[in-house]
């Protein structure tokens, strides 16, 4: 909980929301393709798993009531220069945008990580030209790492392939 959002798991109500905001090609600009409901629906199916095993995972986040898209922790499955590392990521509804939502859950996010979940740090990365991510990646407080930017290695021929990266440490004392 923040003072605007709920973090939570996944319920069956977010699939139709989840699936809306999957098929906009304004939320998924930054990404190679839109989802079908179909894949929409395993990504939430993958993210549960992946809670019941890792015990974090991309939380819902509620707004008022309504599904409002998802902020949280993943471990990175392919290579990067970062190594095996877990990334901060989110993805909102666009009613959901310019409201600082995405930083409000974010922050919530990083202190689970470093605090509950006792990560030692934390990455974040987008393509290159996905400037409202950067910012919510700046507005957190994390730290460019111009020498960790890589190609993502699943979507080479894509446009965006070119990846920035940023780093997030736990505050100190
Ligand atoms: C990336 C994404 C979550 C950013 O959303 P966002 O609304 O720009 O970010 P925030 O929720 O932090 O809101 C910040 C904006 O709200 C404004 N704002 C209003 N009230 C605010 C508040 N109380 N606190 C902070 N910001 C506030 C800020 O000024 C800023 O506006 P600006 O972009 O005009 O400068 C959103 O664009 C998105 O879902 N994109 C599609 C998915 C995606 O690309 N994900 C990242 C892949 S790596």
């Amino acid at each position: 909980m923040t003072e605007r959002l709920v973090l939570r798991r996944w319920k069956d109500d977010d699939r139709v929301p989840f699936a809306e905001l999957n098929a906009d090609p304004e939320v998924m600009r930054y990404f190679p393709n839109t989802l079908t409901a179909s894949e929409s629906d395993a990504f939430i199916d993958r993210i549960e798993r992946g809670f019941e095993v890792n015990g974090f995972g991309l939380w819902a986040v509620q707004i008022d009531g309504r599904f409002a898209g998802y902020t949280g922790l993943n471990r990175t499955a392919f290579e990067t220069p970062m190594g095996p590392h877990v990334e901060i990521g989110w993805r909102f509804a666009r009613w959901a945008w310019g409201c600082g939502y995405a930083t409000e859950a974010a922050k919530r996010v990083l202190a689970e990580a470093f605090g509950p979940l006792g990560f030692a740090e934390v990455y974040s990365f987008t393509t290159a030209t996905n400037a409202k991510s950067e910012a919510v990646m700046k507005r957190i407080g994390m730290e460019r790492r111009a020498d960790l930017d890589f190609d993502h290695p699943n979507c080479l021929d894509w446009w965006g392939a070119r990846h920035i990266v940023y780093r997030a440490a736990p505050p100190l004392g």
